[in-house]
């Protein structure tokens, strides 16, 4: 591991924008790709720094961070055109006071998760003298370090967890099929649920505006649970919350391209493409590229009259499972993909993130046939 460097006021130049170019709206000369969890356990590289590394100690010292940051891109020399930051969406209730264990086989667990309202009080964000940007500084540091050992190949991206999604985190203790604990929260203490809402929202939105003073440039937040809640819950309890985090960064930078991936919400994508401020719409598999562009566009068109062409960006949606079929399948597939999202206003990604049980090997055809297909299209 190289030495660590946490300047912030100078960066390398970029060499690689086609991302940043894509989600900013711009025609590019292919789709840009990457992949949700593109660094994780599937790769042996990343499982040898985990044999001597707890998870948050990875996530907690910039050097590893960085390292593991990186894997993808060296392996994948040439076909990803974005890094993300290694680290979870789950650092934000570790900031606001609550301990999270990374268990091996089972995933994440609070010993001592929300139970009631009474608990609110023992989240600290707004006791005296919290600092989210104190708390999440070694997140930041990793940004910083990453931006500068990434010299300019490709951006680097920041994210974090949408409030609903770490509401259920926090009240469910760790992964869940019905999420009862949390939506029982929901629908008999809704005041306590908006309270806990809105002060994630301020701590995620706070978190964003630090990471892209930290080097991050471009921002996703992950709303992986939107596709639980009915769409009129999904109106009151997610998206008011989506919006608030959007317009507080946009605020602040309104030129870094935003993301906002709500897993399931495919009832929402007109509201998201219409009522909040997010340049990406991202995708999963389980929605028609071209149903999902005509809706949004028509949408957009509806909403603002006379603006002009200038729609949101789509992002996604391979089925990460069709990785697990052999070559030419995952060639057919992508190819198919590519062509559904049509030759402009498309950053190629799967549909959620890579599996432990992928075979390395088979998200390289991935890539490989993003970028074949995806100029060969932009050539008719
Ligand atoms: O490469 C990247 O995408 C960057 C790193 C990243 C991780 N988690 C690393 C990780 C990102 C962007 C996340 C986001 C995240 N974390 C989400 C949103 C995306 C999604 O998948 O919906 C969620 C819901 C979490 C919470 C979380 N963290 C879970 C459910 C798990 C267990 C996953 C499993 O399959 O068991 C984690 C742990 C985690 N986060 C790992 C990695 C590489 C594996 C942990 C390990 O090394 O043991």
């Amino acid at each position: 591991l190289s030495a660590v460097n946490f300047d912030t006021t100078t960066f390398p130049a970029l060499k690689n924008d086609l991302y940043l170019r894509a989600a900013r709206g711009e025609e590019t000369e292919r789709a840009p790709v990457w992949c949700m969890r593109q660094a994780g356990r599937y790769l042996p590289e990343f499982r040898a720094i985990r044999v001597e590394n707890e998870f948050f100690r990875v996530c907690r010292a910039p050097a590893l961070a960085t390292e593991v940051t990186l894997q993808p891109l060296r392996r994948y020399a040439g076909l990803l055109d974005a890094a993300i930051i290694f680290s979870d969406i789950l650092v934000i209730p570790q900031a606001m006071g609550l301990e999270v264990q990374m268990v091996a086989g089972k995933g994440p667990h609070f010993p001592d998760p929300l139970r009631t309202p009474d608990d609110l009080q023992r989240l600290v964000d707004q006791s005296p003298g919290f600092s989210v940007d104190t708390e999440l500084d070694y997140v930041y540091k990793a940004l910083t370090n990453t931006r500068h050992a990434l010299d300019g190949q490709v951006p680097l991206l920041g994210f974090v967890g949408a409030p609903w999604t770490l509401m259920a985190y926090m009240i469910e203790g760790g992964g869940s099929k019905t999420l009862a604990l949390a939506k029982t929260w929901l629908f008999a203490h809704r005041a306590a649920a908006h309270e806990l809402l809105g002060r994630v929202a301020e701590v995620a939105a706070q978190f964003l505006v630090g990471q892209v003073r930290a080097g991050a440039q471009a921002l996703q937040v992950f709303e992986s649970w939107a596709g639980e809640l009915s769409p009129q819950d999904f109106a009151e309890f997610s998206l008011p919350y989506l919006a608030l985090i959007a317009e507080r960064v946009k605020a602040v930078y309104p030129e870094v391209p935003m993301t906002v991936f709500a897993k399931g919400a495919h009832y929402a994508l007109e509201l998201l493409a219409t009522e909040t401020l997010y340049d990406v719409v991202s995708l999963d598999w389980t929605v028609d590229p071209r149903i999902a562009r005509a809706r949004v566009d028509a949408a957009v068109a509806a909403a603002r009259p006379g603006a002009g062409p200038r729609s949101v960006v789509l992002q996604g949606n391979l089925d990460p499972t069709i990785l697990l079929g052999d070559e030419e399948t995952i060639r057919e597939r992508t190819a198919e993909m590519c062509r559904s999202f049509g030759h402009s206003g498309h950053i190629a990604n799967l549909g959620h993130g890579m599996m432990p049980s992928h075979d390395p090997e088979r998200l390289r055809v991935f890539l490989e046939t993003v970028h074949s297909s995806s100029a060969e299209l932009r050539c008719q």
